[in-house]
């Protein structure tokens, strides 16, 4: 069986379950649901994956530190990801643990796989090493020549280890970068892994470690454990059931659609992960997207510093549109997102409540002070300015459409803002209020037509970014039928006349009072 068509493999990251997720980790999930909406509305078989990175001395140390087993401590911060991500209504399709059974079975079958292929050979590893953090380091990462985690001296250390052939897949590695372009995005990263990291020549992997044994054995030599990226990466392919009985999955859904990563892992999905694939004969992901950074003044958040922003209090406080709204409009395709809490109050007021609440509020009002409520139809011949508002809402749903599909989602929202704004002038232009005094009906009528489906196409558009707004709106403008709110639909169809709008709308966002929920949110960055 070949993969369908119409499937889509998004995946996030596995996490580290080091400690609570901030909102940096929040936007990978919120990118890979709001990406996997899309698609689900585009007519796609959407399959969404994500999970968490269970294995090492790191997890392994936080867990010793609380008197429990890793494994315990692991299922505990599992709970705690899956209550974030239930909160967030993240819509994956499965949750991988690198503890999971299924997966370390087949990441032995893997290894199995590159020993028969003579990939792998035992050599020496050498770094730096933290003795009371038991952690290598190699001399970029050190800090002023000490550990870059507690600042304690460091010393030059050598281990036995097994490595991964990285120079015999080199070339093919380069075949593949210049007959696919557009591999990795943005392209800056892509030149940047090319141009730094893959022409120059590559470096072996050291893949195993035996300083620690919270990992995968290696099937050969059970005193090595797996080290981090073969254990991590192989993820996305026994998710899918790769090498077990029921490979189902696989067959419908690989190679990966998107990847979605940090900047910091681009390297290891770029260059590793697709020699891992070569090395199995597999195809390899159509696209590895590379966000950046969410940083705040000082930097990076981090709980030393006590300025680090968690989903949920936004979530509880703000609601998660909201929420979702803020780091998928603040964060631009590939680049680092400063956030302020200024930011986050500026955007819910003058975006939200503002340009799409009171467009709405004011609408409703109007077909209800006007026609008790109930859209009319067009009575009237389309003038110039009705024509207006219409070919530029066209133009711009194309220009969503093909940002939506590369990926840009801060673009596509902007887009559809400026399709609000759009709106809110045609009302100005059209002045419904003098038309009502001229006792103008007909005109009225389909003013108030046109400003019902710039709102219509306004909620399709945002369903997949912000699915609980979308709903308000069509609610409140009374549109029940599936067909009104597909994404098709916002070429073939429209409102339909007779339509009965909600009596008395709830605004969709209430204003903000700024200086007080700036406060608010600076006080629970911690
Ligand atoms: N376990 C590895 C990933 C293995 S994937 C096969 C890992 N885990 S991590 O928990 O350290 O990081 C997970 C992701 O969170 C990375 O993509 C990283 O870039 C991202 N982020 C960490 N801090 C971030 C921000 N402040 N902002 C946005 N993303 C950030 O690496």
């Amino acid at each position: 069986m070949m993969k369908m068509k119409n499937s889509f493999y998004v995946t996030t990251p596995i996490y580290y379950p080091s400690g609570k997720f901030h909102i940096g980790t929040a936007y990978t999930e919120v990118l890979a649901d709001t990406i996997k909406r899309y698609k689900q509305l585009r007519g796609y078989d959407a399959y969404m994956l994500t999970g968490l990175d269970e294995h090492g001395q790191k997890i392994q140390t936080i867990a010793e530190s609380k008197g429990l087993t890793p494994q315990e401590y692991v299922n505990q911060m599992a709970e705690n990801a899956k209550k974030v991500w239930s909160l967030m209504d993240i819509k994956y399709d499965d949750f991988i643990r690198t503890t999971d059974e299924r997966h370390e079975k087949v990441v032995q079958k893997i290894v199995n796989k590159f020993i028969e292929n003579n990939d792998i050979y035992k050599g020496e590893y050498e770094g730096w090493y933290c003795m009371p953090c038991e952690t290598y380091f190699t001399e970029t990462q050190l800090v002023d020549g000490k550990c870059p985690d507690c600042g304690r001296e460091v010393k030059k250390m050598t281990e036995e280890s097994y490595f991964f052939n990285m120079k015999k897949y080199q070339d093919r590695l380069i075949k593949f970068y210049e007959e696919n372009p557009g591999f990795i995005q943005p392209e800056f990263r892509r030149n940047e892994i090319f141009g730094n990291f893959i022409k120059p020549g590559l470096e072996d992997l050291c893949i195993s470690r035996t300083t620690f044994d919270w990992g995968i054995k290696m099937p050969n030599d059970p005193k090595h454990v797996l080290y981090v990226w073969v254990d991590a990466l192989t993820n996305y392919i026994t998710a899918l059931g790769y090498m077990s009985d029921d490979d189902t999955l696989f067959k419908k859904y690989w190679p990966a659609d998107l990847h979605i990563v940090g900047k910091d892992i681009i390297r290891f999905h770029g260059i590793y992960w697709p020699i891992f694939l070569m090395a199995l004969g597999l195809e390899l992901p159509k696209e590895i997207y590379a966000h950046g950074y969410i940083v705040v003044k000082d930097g990076k958040m981090s709980k030393s510093k006590g300025n680090v922003v968690y989903p949920e209090m936004l979530v509880n406080r703000y609601g998660l549109d909201a929420t979702k709204y803020y780091l998928l409009r603040e964060m631009t395709f590939g680049q680092d997102c400063l956030f302020t809490p200024e930011a986050f109050v500026e955007r819910f007021n003058s975006d939200l409540a503002n340009d799409l609440g009171n467009l709405l509020n004011r609408t409703i009002g109007m077909m209800n002070k006007y026609f008790d409520g109930v859209i009319q139809g067009k009575n009237d011949n389309e003038n110039e300015i009705d024509k207006a508002l219409k070919d530029y809402t066209n133009e711009q749903i194309s220009k969503i459409e093909q940002l939506f599909d590369t990926y840009h989602l801060s673009n596509s929202l902007a887009e559809i803002w400026a399709i609000i704004s759009r709106t809110n002038k045609y009302i100005d232009e059209t002045m419904p209020w003098i038309l009502a005094k001229e006792e103008n009906k007909e005109r009225l009528a389909t003013v108030m037509y046109n400003l019902a489906e710039s709102l219509r196409k306004t909620a399709i558009l945002i369903t997949p970014i912000l699915p609980e707004t979308a709903n308000k709106m069509f609610t409140q403008l009374g549109i029940t039928k599936p067909e009104l709110k597909t994404w098709e639909s916002l070429k073939n169809n429209s409102v339909e006349a007779g339509t009965k709008v909600i009596d008395k709308g709830e605004p969709l966002f209430v204003r903000l009072e700024k200086d007080e929920e700036i406060e608010y949110i600076k006080s629970n960055m911690n």
